[in-house]
């Protein structure tokens, strides 16, 4: 029987189960436990998807391919293939281990091709458009975890994926808000007749449906990741680079290889932190401001209380300067991951840090470090009923990251080389600055702030948490862990608890709306620090395990998603 046959049998198998319901379950007020399985990412649909694939005994890393390709369609704005991203996992035995399938500079990218010949940077030349694409990982990483950690058949896995592609799923309103907001980018690098724009404005309930992405994601099931890498899917890319300044070639797809790393870990306060090591910032940041925050009591000072958030900031600017000098990819880069690890440093670090005063982020430089070594994001969390974890962040960096769709192919490509340090100082779009750690080097992966972590206690699963937001990521993580470990809340009252964040620079606390009341934010001014508000902070899809065994599922109201259980 052809290949494609067997797909359509599998639809019609599918079609019988499937429901494209987008309705939400959340609700701060009843808690949304399981006893099984919890599935908790940012479309409904894909949570669904990925709950009926535990159901029907596949583990974690199953759901989690599942979840990932799903994303992929009914997520377009930051759900990839076209993208990259991370996974932590911890097995039902307490193994641990991570998955690097980040982006990487093509082979022809070198340090100045964002800068004009008075090597200033050219406006908007990183972050949209056919330069602004890295090689993508996700493909080679869904494979790759399935390959190591999954139990059943891939095409299972894909399945769901593809018959969302060609049925079609139901807009909501935000998304239908961001598709009209985005039509005219769109139209600036693309044809009218991607199915991304209509020639009315899109409302909340129409379907959209894709079927060139079925087309690529059931070549992805056939072939596996030649289905993308090379053959129809990788020439409609190259076909697509090739019409704009592109630089990505059949080269950089050939050797694309997503990359098994040991997370980093650490304690905080008694649990173990699991989390993404370079080239992702986010784990080293995050155990630092944890490490750090170990000398407070903030229970005692009280949840966003003026001196509660005063030192989770002064952490913060401290955290931020070190990232922008020492971090990037590991494979071109000696990280000196142990030593910003490393108890003294962090405690010199901290020693200048005043109650009664901030710090200016221009007087804090990154700390002293000796090399001695040579030289819209989307966030899921996944347990099973075993008591496998999976943590993934994954991301087209950007909205629809570069906004170019490859038409053939039915997805965007990311804009992630804007994550590179493409000028020594100069923000990126998340105000990120960086040097020689991150500039750009031809096969080398930018640095990250995406923080998949897993939390134990006592040597028991706890929690699994992520969140996009880029800068952001990290704090909001951090904020969430004090939430349930120094706070005692819930999962989701620590996702709905309200976020404060600070990145060294720019030299300000943003905080969300009605996070502050106007006498905290006096006293924080008092204490010499500038005050922006931003209306969201991060949005985490998380899951605790309680103390009476049950899955609490958490589902960030900041967005539209969903934790579904079992
Ligand atoms: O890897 C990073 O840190 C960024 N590319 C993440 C982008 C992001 O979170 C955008 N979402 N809101």
């Amino acid at each position: 029987m052809r290949s494609t046959s067997i797909i359509f049998i599998f639809m019609f198998l599918y079609s019988c189960t499937a429901n494209t319901d987008r309705s939400t379950n959340i609700n701060s007020e009843n808690l949304n436990l399981a006893q099984h399985g919890m599935v908790s990412s940012a479309d409904s649909l894909a949570s669904q998807v990925g709950v009926d694939i535990l159901k029907k005994g596949g583990n974690a890393f199953d759901a989690a391919v599942a979840v990932h390709f799903a994303l992929a369609v009914v997520y377009p704005m930051a759900g990839n293939i076209g993208g990259g991203g991370f996974a932590v996992y911890r097995t039902k035995g307490g193994e641990t281990g991570s998955l690097d399938f980040r982006e990487k500079a093509p082979l022809a990218a070198n340090r100045n091709m964002y800068l004009d010949t008075a090597m200033q940077a050219i406006d908007g030349l990183s972050t949209k458009g056919h330069l602004s694409v890295g090689v993508p990982g996700s493909v080679d990483g869904m494979i790759r975890l399935h390959e190591k950690l999954g139990s059943m058949p891939f095409a299972d896995l894909m399945v769901p994926a593809i018959f969302l592609a060609r049925e079609g799923f139901p807009l909501n309103n935000r998304e239908a808000e961001y598709l009209n907001l985005y039509r005219e980018k769109f139209l600036e690098l693309n044809d009218s007749t991607i199915p991304f724009i209509n020639h009315t404005p899109w409302q909340a309930g129409d379907t959209i449906k894709i079927p060139a992405l079925a087309g690529t994601l059931g070549r992805i099931l056939q072939y596996g990741r030649n289905g993308f890498y090379s053959g129809p899917t990788a020439h409609y890319m190259l076909e697509e680079i090739k019409k704009g300044l592109g630089i990505m070639a059949q080269e950089d797809l050939d050797m694309y290889k997503s990359k098994w790393r040991d997370p980093v870990e650490g304690t905080y306060r008694g649990h173990k932190i699991i989390s993404m090591p370079p080239p992702s910032s986010g784990g080293v940041a995050l155990l630092q401001l944890l490490k750090g925050s170990e000398a407070y009591d903030f229970k005692a000072m009280g949840h966003n209380s003026v001196a509660a958030i005063h030192t989770m900031t002064e952490l913060e600017r401290r955290v931020y300067a070190d990232r922008a000098t020492f971090l990037g990819d590991p494979d071109f880069y000696p990280v000196p991951v142990e030593k910003l690890l490393d108890a003294a440093y962090i405690s010199e670090r901290n020693s200048t840090i005043l109650p009664d005063r901030k710090t200016n982020s221009q007087d804090i430089k990154e700390g002293h470090v000796d090399i001695i070594e040579s030289t819209e994001t989307t966030h899921f969390s996944i347990v099973d009923k075993e008591g496998n974890a999976i943590a993934v962040t994954t991301t087209l960096n950007s909205l629809y990251g570069s906004k170019v769709f490859v038409e053939k192919g039915g997805f965007f490509l990311n804009n992630e080389m804007d994550d590179f340090s493409i000028k020594p100082g100069l923000p990126n779009q998340f105000g990120l600055i960086g040097g020689e750690a991150n500039a750009i080097e031809p096969e080398k992966r930018m640095l990250s702030s995406m923080s998949p972590t897993i939390v134990e206690k006592d040597g028991e699963l706890l929690m699994v948490l992520g969140s996009p937001g880029g800068s952001t990521i990290i704090t909001t993580v951090y904020q969430v862990i004090l939430n349930v470990i120094d706070y005692e809340m819930g999962m989701q009252a620590a996702l709905d608890a309200k976020r404060t964040h600070h990145q060294w620079q720019p030299d300000k606390i943003f905080y969300e709306t009605d996070c502050l009341d106007s006498l905290s934010i006096e006293s924080l001014k008092n204490l010499g620090h500038v005050l922006e508000i931003e209306s969201k902070l991060g949005r985490v899809h998380a899951i605790l395990v309680r103390e009476d065994g049950m899955l609490e599922g958490g589902a960030d109201l900041r967005g539209d998603g969903a934790a579904i259980g079992y």
